[in-house]
């Protein structure tokens, strides 16, 4: 039943571990935040942070609210420049509100870092991240963060928002691609 036939080399990280990690990053979320007085602001990075930003928001036991920005980094597809530009801004003040970053996955960390100093300039109350996957060996701008899913080799992964070529971002795992479909 996999949509993709033979693309997926190996299941990396299972929708049941996926779903498990949430509920435990939701919970030392919402104990962090367990005195603010306006709802807690979510960012979500489209869009590889999609999934995960709806699956943390229903796991979290504190009202929050949802806001998205869409960033496009300048450079190759394959790796990012540090130089970004905002495609879609938020629709929101985030001034003197908490706020909580949420990406799927830091790379390079070029576009947090960015996207980090980026928001510090709107006097958000507080400021944090929160991501799903992290990759310690590709890191060239260390970001700050929370909390983290997963720390993962310096492999291409896929699934649950993370693309190849906008594809794969449906599947609700995180997958190793097979070589094969790179040099198709
Ligand atoms: C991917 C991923 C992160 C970013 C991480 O987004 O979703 O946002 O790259 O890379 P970095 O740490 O090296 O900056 P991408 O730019 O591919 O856009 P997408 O979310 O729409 O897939
Ligand atoms: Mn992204
Ligand atoms: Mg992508």
């Amino acid at each position: 039943t996999d949509p993709y036939g033979d693309d997926i080399e190996a299941v990396l990280i299972t929708q049941d571990q996926i779903q498990t990690r949430i509920r435990e990053l939701a919970d030392s979320a919402a104990a962090r935040y367990a005195d603010i007085e306006d709802d807690l602001v979510l960012i979500g990075v489209l869009k590889g942070a999609v999934m995960f930003m709806t699956d943390f928001a229903r796991a979290l036991p504190i009202p929050s609210q949802m806001e998205f920005m869409a960033v496009s980094s300048y450079g190759s597809a394959t790796s990012s420049s540090g130089v970004v530009r905002i495609l879609k801004d938020l629709d929101r003040d985030i001034a003197d509100r908490d706020v909580l970053i949420v990406e799927d996955i830091i790379d390079s960390g070029l576009t947090l870092s960015w996207l980090m100093r980026n928001l510090a300039t709107r006097s958000p109350r507080s400021l944090q991240v929160c991501t799903l996957l992290r990759k310690p060996e590709a890191v060239r701008s260390p970001v700050d963060v929370a909390d983290v899913g997963f720390d993962i080799p310096n492999e291409f992964v896929v699934g649950y928002g993370l693309d190849y070529a906008e594809r794969y971002r449906d599947l609700p795992y995180i997958g190793r691609l097979h070589a094969s479909v790179y040099s198709d």
